[in-house]
This record gives structure tokens, C-alpha cells and sequence, in this order.
């Protein structure tokens, strides 16, 4: 078993109405518990990580990792370059083996960001690797992203038909009233917005900034064409917590073994619920790249 791009399990997601979870994974840890739930639940699932991630773990370990993790599991996986903006660093991992990646030339206007996403895409199509990119814009922090509220906008459905057809991108994301990181009040979807992408344009359709979103609205924006759902600061902060929980009750503990136990457990028990918020459980076999 290999890493996977994600051409054939979203088309698969967007042809039968669920989403593909994209979990961001930071550490041996993380993809572990990725990896549980995945296996518990049968569901696909992708293993996402930022540039400070890349620059924190090493790519080279986490392709590492991530291999070995899918044939020891049985289990098909997609290692994604999350929100990657420097085009080298993606045609470099690209070359390393990574098969899914999303290059995020949003903070660009528009003939800015298709000249930089088509050249990846060219690219990654020589290597069978998928490319994401982003229209419009996401506020909101996602590790060293930091996007002001007042700079963010949502996308125009017109322009979406035409970078899709300029770029040849695989999917796209959306910025349909959602933000990375944690939100001050209840974000409002513009599902009609939605709608209207998902009419206009073919391909498979990410919905970035889902922590904190509500469980119905997720699953509203799947039913309108969403087929990649992406979730970071909702895994973080159990992860985390339950570490500060941990040395408050026990304050000299100093084994990782230990402490990470209960991180690991609270961040799976996430991870569990966001499978079955995106109905992915029980479709990974119906793959046909499975088995
Ligand atoms: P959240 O941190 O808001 O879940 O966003 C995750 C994301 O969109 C990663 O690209």
C-alpha cells in the first residue's frame, strides 16, 4: 500500500453525497490517532499538514511515517501539503512522493493566483499527484496564516468557472463564510453561494475552517456539494488540554508514554466525531483503490 492522491476518493465522496475528513497532523501521535479512528470507522481519511508543520516534523518522516502507517493498516492514505505557498517546497515533496497538495495562492488577485496554481498543476500532474487551491478568502489563523477579517471575501461563482478551467485544478476551496481557527460567534454559511458554485463547477468542492462550525451547517454544506471538509484547531486544544489536565493531577509526571495517553484518547474521540459528521464511515472499502 502507497500514499494515494485524492482524485479518485473525492469524485467518489462528491458522487455519493458525504465528505472526506482532512485531518491536520503534526506528529508520530497525531497520525496515530488519525489512523485509529480511520481503521475503527472504516472511513477515508486525509492526513493534512501545514508548512509549520513540514518545518516542525520533516517531510521526509512524515512521508516515512505515513507509508508505513497505511500498510501496516490496510488502509489507503493521502498525505496533503495543507495551505503551502511556496511553489519549490510543493515541486520538491511532490518529488519525495507526496501525492496531494494545495498550493494557496489566494492572498494574490485572481490572474496572479492562476498563473502560480496552473504551474503547480502541471507540475503534480507529471507525478500523479491532485492539486487544491483557494478562491476568495479565508480570514482567520491557521498556523502561520494569519488572514484579517476585513481582508477575507467569500467567492465569486463566475470567477470560480473560469479558474477551474484556466488552472485545471482538481478541487477547490471555497470561502463561503467560514475561518480558519476559533470563531467569535456562530459562522453563518452562504449556502446559496454554494449552491451556485457547485452548479456552475464540476470538480470536487473543500469546505477549509471547519472547527467550531456547527454539525448541521457541515452537514448541510455536504449535502449542497461540499466533498472535503478540513479540521485543525478542533483536534489541537483536546490534544492539549487533556496534557494540562494531566500534569495538574499528577505535577511531577515526566513520561511522555504517560502524559500523551490521554491526549491521544481525547483528540481520537474528535477525530470520531467529525468522521461520522462528514458520513464517511464505512467507505473506505468501496473504494476501489482499497483493496
Ligand atoms: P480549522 O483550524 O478552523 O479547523 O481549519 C482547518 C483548515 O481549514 C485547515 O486547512
Amino acid at each position: 500500500m502507497s500514499l494515494i492522491s485524492t482524485k479518485e476518493m473525492l469524485i467518489k465522496a462528491q458522487e455519493e453525497g458525504y465528505a472526506v475528513p482532512a485531518f491536520n497532523i503534526h506528529n508520530l501521535e497525531t497520525i496515530q490517532v488519525v489512523l485509529d479512528a480511520a481503521r475503527d470507522l472504516k472511513s477515508p481519511v486525509i492526513l493534512a499538514a501545514t508548512p509549520s508543520t513540514v518545518k516542525y516534523a520533516d517531510e521526509n518522516y512524515l512521508l516515512a511515517i505515513i507509508e508505513k502507517a497505511s500498510e501496516i493498516n490496510n488502509i489507503p492514505l493521502t498525505f496533503h501539503l495543507d495551505h503551502h505557498e511556496n511553489v519549490e517546497d510543493i515541486k520538491r515533496i511532490i518529488k519525495l512522493g507526496c501525492k496531494s497538495v494545495m498550493i494557496d495562492a489566494s492572498k494574490y488577485e485572481f490572474r496572479k493566483n492562476v498563473e502560480i496554481v496552473k504551474d503547480i498543476v502541471d507540475y503534480a500532474h507529471k507525478y500523479g499527484a491532485t492539486v487544491e487551491a483557494e478562491l476568495g478568502k479565508l480570514g482567520g489563523v491557521e498556523d502561520d496564516l494569519k488572514v484579517d477579517e476585513k481582508d477575507s471575501f467569500l467567492t465569486d461563482p463566475n470567477e470560480a468557472v473560469e479558474f477551474v478551467k484556466a488552472t485545471g485544478v482538481d478541487s477547490l476551496a471555497v470561502a463561503i463564510g467560514t475561518a480558519h481557527g476559533l470563531y467569535k460567534s456562530e459562522p453563518k454559511l452562504d449556502f446559496d453561494r454554494l449552491e451556485k458554485i457547485r452548479s456552475m463547477v464540476d470538480i470536487p468542492l473543500v469546505l477549509h475552517g471547519a472547527s467550531g462550525v456547527p454539525y448541521d451547517a457541515v452537514q448541510n454544506a455536504i449535502e449542497k456539494g461540499i466533498c472535503k471538509v478540513n479540521i485543525a484547531t478542533e483536534l489541537k486544544i483536546p490534544f492539549s488540554n487533556a496534557i494540562k489536565e494531566y500534569f495538574n493531577e499528577n505535577p511531577n509526571a515526566s513520561d511522555p508514554r504517560q502524559y500523551l495517553v490521554p491526549a491521544k484518547k481525547a483528540m481520537y474521540d474528535v477525530v470520531v466525531e467529525k468522521i461520522k459528521m462528514c458520513k464517511s464511515e464505512n467507505k473506505v472499502y468501496q473504494c476501489s483503490y482499497n483493496l
